[in-house]
């Protein structure tokens, strides 16, 4: 009908996080279509699939309020009818990172979304932030298999104290809920340190994470927008992974460093 399809992609739980994706997709067309699959390919065996939150009814209620044109809610079966066999492999940079402690996390991720880009053939896809691992392998998965879908990322979303909001974020008790706040800390105190250099930024975030013994790090690291290796200059992106309690929590920040040719504020002077 002429209309701009935007489609967001969930696994539903829908929160805050969620309706920011819905108005950013409102922002880029004129039929917004949500998609809610907890997605089985993207779960390890030893992961929480069984026990991740499901609230269709509140959900729907959400894409209701927040103007979406069309809800998909399928079963894996209708997703993964008998006979599939081609997933898509993420390259390299799905390996690390989250890959490396999620073996085949990514490859669910990007058959799942490459599925629904088939299905809906979508103008624009939104998705956050927060994944923003995901979010950069699927706009590498757009670019390099040319699927003429319009990625736009979505900034996260936060608690007043700066964690980063996530469907996981129900899973952590009273005690944990203000060490899992440490994490977005320690990524502001990083991205305070921009001016000063890389080793500066991953000094200052390693800091206070070093100060809460609540949080059992998994990485804490400094990549260049593109989550290829480390930038010494310009627009970066500083990320981390931790376990609080049984909760592993995944966030990230833009970083500012100091334009090629210049000197990092604190470094060498030359007289
Ligand atoms: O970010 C998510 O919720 C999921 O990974 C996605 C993109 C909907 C694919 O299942």
């Amino acid at each position: 009908a002429g209309r701009t399809v935007v489609l967001v992609p969930t696994m539903g739980a829908l929160h805050e996080g969620h309706r920011a994706l819905l108005r950013e997709a409102h922002r880029h067309g004129d039929a917004v279509v949500v998609s809610i699959f907890v997605n089985p390919l993207q779960f390890g065996p030893a992961e929480d699939l069984a026990r991740y939150p499901r609230t269709f009814a509140a959900d729907l209620r959400v894409c209701a309020e927040e103007g979406a044109s069309l809800v998909f809610a399928p079963t894996p079966d209708v997703m993964y009818g008998a006979g599939a066999q081609i997933t898509v492999h993420p390259g390299p940079i799905g390996e690390e990172l989250e890959g490396a402690s999620r073996p085949g996390h990514f490859s669910g991720v990007l058959t799942v979304v490459a599925k629904l880009f088939g299905l809906f053939r979508p103008d624009v896809a939104v998705f956050g932030e927060k994944d923003y691992q995901q979010l950069t392998l699927i706009r590498r998965m757009v670019s390099d298999l040319d699927l003429g879908v319009r990625v736009v990322g979505a900034p996260t979303v936060r608690e007043p104290d700066g964690l980063a909001l996530s469907s996981r974020n129900r899973y952590l008790s009273t005690m944990e809920r203000p060490v899992a706040a440490r994490l977005s800390a320690a990524l502001r105190a990083g991205a305070a340190a921009g001016a000063a250099g890389p080793d500066a930024v991953l000094a200052a975030g390693a800091a206070v994470l070093d100060a809460e013994p609540g949080i059992r790090l998994d990485y804490l690291t400094l990549r260049a927008p593109d989550l290829a290796p480390p930038p010494v200059s310009g627009p970066a992106r500083l990320l981390v992974a931790a376990r609080v309690g049984s909760t592993r929590l995944i966030d990230n920040v833009p970083v500012s460093l100091p334009e090629a040719g210049r000197p990092a504020a604190g470094g060498p002077v030359r007289g």
